[in-house]
């Protein structure tokens, strides 16, 4: 609340630069004038201000006054008044009201009230209250939550998640069930019921007889299958200690090996001249290492557009490539090549398929084939190399 008069005596400064600026880009005939209906508006701003600022203190004191009124009254329970200590506001919570938003239950059995209920009472609980909801064996009406089966999902694609198949507790099952459901109707089962219902779904989960009597005494005797697979998060002793070692930065390895040149890789710019320096380099260099294939792989990413190859490769915009080199022009069966392919004859040898591959349509005039062409020899070398992998 302080802030507000600061904030419009900084709108005011700010109003005040205009003027300033004003006066001086106006020219001498109406200078008077517009000083004078500036000082004007300055002088209203001003009074709107100190206003605000008023009525702003009135409001303050009025709150405060408020305040201390209410925490000088006794509360209509006759509860007492606590101390007034941090901001004077609200009062101890009452035992009352403690208990009943203290209604956990933890893994440990802390917080189950004295109970029992077994598997039958639990049935006939589940039918009248949760069936139409959740299935009369758990296995859910329509999308509403499954509540039973799905063991050994959990590795799945499409894992089902249940109490039996997932959950590691058996107090959250009781603890959920007393707490939230039925669904709409929150915390209207009696205890008993709460235990009768909770052994039901470890019946019809396969975890107990059908004579199971779940009561607070046998509870933790009681484990569910999937606990073992939670752990306590144990990344700060785990994981940590490898993110956090001091980074290396400098010569940090003993050796540089090249396993592929950017221009190959497609990520400098397009540069005849360069790209044809640097294959020379390579050459000069001479280094067995590169693997054209490999190189073949990377930049057969402009053709997959249009071309599969490999396990399973069928026709797409474009032949599959599959035993392409050597293979007879234009032979795939099923698609449907440009005349231009299907008359010109011979097979896909080296150079053959090298020429077409730097320039489509001049090699083979009428070819629907629209790519404008690979770059270099080298990138011809590496696609022919990668597609002759394939058989
Ligand atoms: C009106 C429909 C409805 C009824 C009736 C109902 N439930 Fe539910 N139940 C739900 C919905 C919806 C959820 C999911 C709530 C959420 O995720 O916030 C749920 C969730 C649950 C879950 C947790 C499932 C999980 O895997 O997360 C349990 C356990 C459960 N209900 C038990 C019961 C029991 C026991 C009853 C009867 C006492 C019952 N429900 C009655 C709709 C219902
Ligand atoms: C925009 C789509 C497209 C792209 C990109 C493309 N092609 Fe093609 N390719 C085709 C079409 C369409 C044909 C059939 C041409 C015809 O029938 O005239 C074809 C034909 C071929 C053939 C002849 C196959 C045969 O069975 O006779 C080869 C080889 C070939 N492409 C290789 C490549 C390579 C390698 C690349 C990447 C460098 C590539 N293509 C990029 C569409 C494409």
């Amino acid at each position: 609340m302080s802030k507000s008069p600061n904030g419009l005596y900084t709108v005011l400064g700010i109003a005040g630069i205009g003027v300033g600026i004003g006066v001086a880009v106006n020219s001498s005939n109406h200078q008077s004038d517009v000083i004078e209906t500036a000082q004007a508006t300055a002088q209203a701003a001003e009074d709107r201000a100190a206003a605000a600022q008023a009525a702003i203190a009135d409001t303050q004191a009025a709150a405060t006054d408020l305040i201390n009124t209410l925490a000088a009254q006794p509360l209509s329970t006759g509860a007492p008044v606590a101390e007034t200590a941090g901001f004077g506001l609200g009062r101890d919570a009452l035992p009352v009201e403690i208990a009943a938003w203290d209604i956990d239950v933890r893994p440990d059995g802390a917080g189950l009230p004295a109970g029992s209920g077994d598997v039958w009472t639990g049935e006939e609980v589940f039918v009248e209250k949760c069936a139409m909801c959740h299935g009369d064996f758990g296995e859910a009406v329509g999308r509403w939550p499954v509540l039973a089966g799905g063991h050994n999902t959990l590795s799945d694609e499409d894992p089902v998640k249940t109490i039996g198949s997932y959950w590691p507790y058996l107090s959250t099952v009781y603890d959920y069930i007393n707490r939230a459901m039925p669904f709409g109707m929150a915390q209207s089962l009696t205890n008993d019921e709460v235990y009768a219902i909770t052994a039901y779904l470890l019946y019809v989960n396969d975890l107990v007889d059908d004579d199971f009597e779940l009561s607070n005494e046998n509870f933790l005797e009681v484990r569910l299958p999937n606990e073992p697979n939670f752990f306590m998060d144990d990344r700060a002793t785990a994981e940590y200690p490898i993110f956090s070692v001091e980074p290396c930065m400098e010569n940090c390895k003993d050796s540089v090996e090249i396993t592929m040149h950017a221009s190959v890789l497609d990520v400098t710019p397009e540069d005849e001249n360069a790209a044809q320096e640097d294959a020379t380099v390579v050459a000069a260099a001479a280094e067995p290492e590169v693997d054209l294939a490999a190189e073949g792989e990377a930049l057969f990413r402009q053709c997959k557009s249009c071309h599969q190859v490999g396990d399973g490769a069928g026709n797409g915009v474009g032949p599959h490539l599959n035993g392409v080199v050597d293979r007879p022009i234009g032979s795939v069966d099923g698609f449907r090549y440009s005349n231009t392919l299907l008359d010109v004859g011979g097979e896909w040898s080296a150079d053959v398929l090298g020429a077409f591959l730097a320039d489509p349509r001049g090699a083979m005039p009428g070819t629907k084939m629209a790519f404008r062409g690979l770059r270099s020899q080298e990138e011809i070398d590496a696609i022919i190399a990668y597609l002759a992998t394939f058989e």
